[in-house]
């Protein structure tokens, strides 16, 4: 990871505690890179309720524990559902950071979840909004600076498991994930040439803020006795017997963001452990 060194990262939806995103800013952090983590900040409409999003506070709390790791960190309120917004994150990593070398779209949610023949045209939409319209700004934004800067880069997606293969009650999230599997091929293929690597990265679940939420949910979907034997029968039916850690996915961001990764692009990349075969 010696390589990781000095670069600067961009992790949108950071700034909630006990998420993916904290764990990769950590780990990212933990190789001395400099971080600028990011999130919504504040409740806006019913899809950003506070209970499911990072705050400033937070956000300003986690960047403190990361600056006593060494590094350079700082904050910035991005909503991903804009591209202006997007913009202005890319442009604060400049001018605060003087680089951007890693961009990683992590901001999701995965709490608007119904019966198929529930979800309204308004939970489509705010789903698909977030997780691959905020994901696709992400990729043109942070492009549009490493093209600029000529030394490559690198973007990265957190997908899911359900970029890979249906679940119940989540039609929009996953075709949200599954179509990030289109964006980091197409996006590959034209970014290739700069030395900019474009991959996802497929967690399966993981009880962060938002999986504590679904465990609680999907226990009750699939008529479980209780969350605790719902997480029972989920461990069972996993390869290695459990489910993923927020420190397997940042391990896997870290090492497609080093140099060892340099070749590695348009891959749609499990980390599911074995659960996930596709
Ligand atoms: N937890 C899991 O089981 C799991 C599994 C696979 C993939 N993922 C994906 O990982 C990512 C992180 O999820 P998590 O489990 O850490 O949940 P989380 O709720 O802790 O993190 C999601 C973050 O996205 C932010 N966000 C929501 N809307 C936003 C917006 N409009 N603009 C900016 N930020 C916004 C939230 O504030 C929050 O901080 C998501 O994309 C999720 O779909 C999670």
């Amino acid at each position: 990871m010696e390589s990781l060194k000095g670069k600067t990262a961009v992790i949108t939806g950071s700034g909630r505690r006990a998420g993916l995103g904290e764990a990769i800013a950590q780990r990212l952090a933990k190789a001395g890179v400099n971080i600028v983590i990011s999130d919504i900040g504040a409740p806006k409409d019913a899809a950003t309720g506070a209970e499911h999003i990072g705050s400033t506070d937070e956000m300003e709390s986690i960047a403190s524990d990361l600056r006593e790791m060494g590094v350079k960190v700082s904050t910035q309120v991005c909503d991903v559902r804009s591209l202006e917004s997007v913009r202005g994150l890319a442009n604060h990593a400049v001018s605060e950071h003087g680089s951007l070398d890693i961009w990683v779209n992590n901001a999701g949610i995965g709490y608007i979840m119904k019966p198929l023949l529930d979800v309204t045209e308004e939970d489509w939409r705010a789903v698909i909004d977030v997780n691959l319209t905020g994901a696709f700004f992400g990729v043109k934004a942070a492009a549009e600076i490493m093209t600029k800067q000529g030394k490559g880069g690198r973007i990265i997606n957190i997908a899911s498991q359900a970029a890979k293969s249906g679940f119940p009650h989540a039609q929009a999230y996953t075709s949200s994930k599954h179509g990030l599997v289109g964006l980091v091929r197409s996006a590959a293929v034209e970014l290739g040439g700069d030395d900019i690597t474009v991959n996802n990265v497929c967690p399966n679940h993981v009880t962060t803020g938002l999986g504590a939420w679904q465990n609680e949910y999907f226990a009750k979907v699939v008529g479980a006795d209780s969350v605790e034997d719902y997480m029972k029968a989920m461990a069972a039916r996993i390869p290695m017997g459990r489910p993923g850690l927020p420190e397997d996915t940042a391990n896997a961001v870290a090492w497609l963001c080093s140099d060892e990764a340099k070749y590695i692009t348009a891959e749609s990349m499990n980390v599911s452990g074995g659960e996930e075969p596709h």
